[in-house]
């Protein structure tokens, strides 16, 4: 099937209430993995790549790989710009194929981000490209997606916002963070902020950054086979069934999928010290990669 945006996707996810996983890749092993969950289990997917995925990949490379296996599949996949920080770059995504993007203007001031987004969303749409956008701060630090302060996403400023910019779905901050520490105690989720948003702007999607459960075990596997990962959290299973059962049609993952791609590498590293072909190591990575996110589809539907 050719690529397609988001909007119909979301619009039933809403509709049935369940979510779409959108997961991060950022190489051919993590996408054919991904690829392969959804197809064994025919969801809807929204492959996502960052800012720094650009960078590490291409744009250009990453459209080709997204484009040759969607093709092929049976499976609707929406490739999707993830974090877009400026217009060039939501430009710079849309010009190389891709067919939904976010623009996060959250550390904007609202009339700035109100602005930019509005810009985003003028040229996405000419081009059949539908646009999240993100109200609020969401806690945590990658790459290039930081914030250290949270600020909750307010009702009436998502209403305002809405109609002003016209985006196709919103990212709110309801207690999510990015990455694999997502707080000194389990984060608490407020499902009376997702309600009353989606009270405020009832036909748009919600998207929940931030949502890797980030499984012990996985973390256990890494450490004894010569990791070191200290300092972990992540939203417990049962709240991310909940949130994909409330006005969250997108859930956000990309920890999860790391860790089971290093899980799978340190062990086949560790068990098997003859081994140097990266296709053997990469593999187990990618069997890994693929339970997780199947585990994920299901917690989702
Ligand atoms: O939300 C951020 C994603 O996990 C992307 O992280 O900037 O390290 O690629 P990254
Ligand atoms: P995690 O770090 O929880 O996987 O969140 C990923 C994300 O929000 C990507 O936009
Ligand atoms: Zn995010």
């Amino acid at each position: 099937m050719p690529l397609v945006n988001t909007k119909i996707m979301l619009e039933k996810a809403l509709k049935s209430k369940y979510a779409v996983p959108a997961f991060n890749i950022n190489n051919m092993e993590t996408l054919k993995a991904v690829v392969k969950a959804s197809e064994e289990l025919k969801r809807d997917t929204i492959i996502s790549a960052s800012e720094g995925a650009l960078e590490y990949a291409g744009a250009d490379m990453l459209y080709s790989m997204v484009k040759c296996l969607a093709d092929k599949s049976k499976i609707n996949f929406a490739l999707h710009l993830d974090h877009g920080k400026s217009f060039e770059v939501c430009k710079k995504a849309i010009d190389a194929g891709f067919t939904s993007v976010m623009f996060d203007g959250s550390s904007l001031p609202y009339d700035e981000n109100v602005k930019e987004t509005k810009k985003v969303v003028k040229y996405a749409h000419s081009k059949g490209v539908t646009v999240e956008a993100e109200l609020g701060k969401i806690l945590g630090v990658e790459d290039m997606v930081s914030s250290e302060t949270e600020h909750f996403t307010d009702p009436l400023e998502a209403l305002d916002f809405v109609t002003k910019t016209g985006v196709d779905s919103l990212a709110i901050s309801i207690g999510t963070a990015h990455g694999i520490n997502k707080g000194t105690k389990k984060p608490e989720i407020r499902f009376d902020i997702i309600d009353n948003v989606h009270k405020a702007i009832p036909s748009i999607p919600l998207v929940a950054h931030g949502s890797s459960s980030v499984p012990a075990e996985l973390v256990k596997i890494i450490n004894s086979n010569g990791g070191d990962i200290k300092k972990s959290q992540g939203i417990p299973e049962e709240t991310i069934s909940k949130m994909a059962k409330s006005a969250i049609c997108k859930i956000n993952i990309d920890t999860d999928l790391r860790l089971a791609f290093t899980a799978g590498v340190r062990t086949t590293l560790s068990s098997k010290p003859d081994v140097f072909d990266p296709r053997k190591y990469l593999g187990q990575g990618m069997t890994e990669i693929t339970a997780q996110a199947k585990h994920i589809f299901n917690l989702v539907k």
